[in-house]
């Protein structure tokens, strides 16, 4: 506890928008509680992938038992307790903890009263902030967060992780447009990574054959930080840069899933959007990456295994990320000449999530595209497929959609797809 400048007072939104909360760094957080549904809400909160390197400790018995504990063991970086006490009692129980806690424990204290001067008084003793029961996880994470963001750091920027619901289905392709769009069009620095490092397109997509970044970086993780990213990224345009695969079978890459993270932890401080391939592989670091994204996109095709699989991803998404939003998902390849299609309509009632694009398949643009290191806006901007991307792009990166686009495009779409399903 200490006598520093009183916080803010609390929000008085309950739906933090979880989309923009700080990650929490690696700290230490101890709570203890008096109501078991306080405990579990905190619980939920340890279990969200932005308190994912934090270390969370969670007892009953209030601040009782917090003082207790105290007397033998280091107050943490964070201290949570619960009281149900009147305003006097509890005031006189922080008395007693103030005298076993650490001056740099920054205390948070639950209670049972929505009153602004024991708000003040609280604030006065040097507690950090207080809490109203019941908690909301998000804002309790969000309130962490706060005050372990340092204003004079880099800006974090945003991880976007593209998988694909089987091999094939065009989420490298569209993985790579839109992060050139991004770097080319909106102007905003990018990072496209390759996550495939057997297969990986990003080199060919790009006429590039530059450094096999990710491989270097994974292979010595101890080594992982700015420079060396530095050194490993090869540019590609003015504001893309691109951290390529070895993409070749001769050589096995191991990938752990902190070492991955770590890279990407990098990468992402330096630019404000990060765009990673992830291929069609279920591996620890594969899903340590989509449950750990900022934004996940899932590319299908209208076909029965990619709607399995799709609806697989979400579910598994919706059980590790409970407090993002949904994935976003991209019906691809649309329309293929003689192959019977799920319709869009059925594909969304079986997934729970209506695809957010749809994008027709379109051998000339795309296949144009592939042969030539292209980007689908450079070959035809007009095509229904570059215009989607279009969409995907701005959606991601907040700008204003294309409301009029879409709402011409869309339903035109979903007709022909509708009359496709019955073929
Ligand atoms: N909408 C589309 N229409 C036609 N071809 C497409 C479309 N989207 C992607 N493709 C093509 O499909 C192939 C596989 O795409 P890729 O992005 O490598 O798939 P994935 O990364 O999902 O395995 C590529 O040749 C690509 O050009
Ligand atoms: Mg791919």
């Amino acid at each position: 506890m200490n006598q520093t400048a009183p916080m803010p007072a609390p929000e008085s939104s309950d739906q933090a928008d979880s989309s923009v909360i700080a990650l929490i760094p690696r700290i230490n957080i101890h709570a203890f509680c008096e109501e078991q549904s306080t405990a579990t809400a905190i619980q939920a909160g340890g279990n969200d992938r932005r308190m994912s390197k934090a270390h969370l400790d969670v007892h009953l018995g209030g601040i009782l038992a917090a003082i207790q504990v105290y007397q033998q063991q280091q107050t943490p970086d964070v201290l949570i307790v619960e009281t149900k006490k009147s305003r006097d009692e509890v005031m006189s129980e922080l008395g007693h903890l103030a005298q076993v806690c650490e001056p740099t424990t920054k205390v948070i204290i639950i209670g049972q009263i929505n009153d602004v001067v024991l708000y003040r008084d609280l604030i006065k003793a040097g507690i950090s902030e207080y809490m109203v029961a019941p908690i909301n996880e998000m804002q309790l994470i969000e309130l962490i967060a706060g005050m372990f963001d340092d204003p004079g750091a880099e800006p974090v920027g945003r991880v976007m992780a593209f998988v694909g619901a089987k091999g094939g289905v065009g989420s490298s392709t569209i993985a790579h447009n839109v992060g050139w769009y991004i770097a080319n069009k909106l102007a905003s620095d990018t990072v496209i990574a390759d996550l495939d490092m057997a297969f990986g397109t990003t080199g060919l997509d790009f006429n590039s054959d530059g450094i096999q970044g990710i491989a270097e970086a994974l292979g010595a993780p101890d080594r992982i930080d700015q420079v060396l990213i530095d050194r490993l990224l090869t540019k590609c345009t003015d504001k893309l840069s691109l951290l390529l695969s070895p993409s070749t079978i001769d050589r096995d890459v191991k990938v752990e899933k902190d070492a991955l993270e770590t890279v990407l932890d990098v990468v992402r401080k330096n630019v404000p959007y990060v765009v990673v391939d992830v291929p069609n592989i279920w591996a620890p670091w594969s899903k340590h990456t989509l449950a750990h994204a900022d934004d996940v996109i899932i590319v299908s095709t209208p076909e029965l295994a990619s709607l399995r699989n799709t609806k697989n991803l979400v579910d598994h998404l919706k059980t590790v990320r409970k407090n993002d939003a949904e994935p976003i998902i991209v019906l691809n390849q649309v329309g293929l000449p003689k192959r019977p299609e799920v319709p869009v309509g059925e594909f969304a009632k079986a997934v729970g999530i209506t695809p957010s694009f749809v994008i027709p398949h379109d051998a000339l643009t795309f296949g144009t595209a592939s042969s030539n290191g292209q980007m689908v806006f450079e070959v035809s901007a007009k095509a229904e497929g570059a215009q989607q991307l279009v969409m995907l792009a701005e959606k991601l990166t907040g700008r204003e959609p294309q409301k009029k686009a879409s709402k011409m495009k869309m339903p035109s779409i979903l007709e022909k797809l509708k009359g496709l399903g019955k073929k």
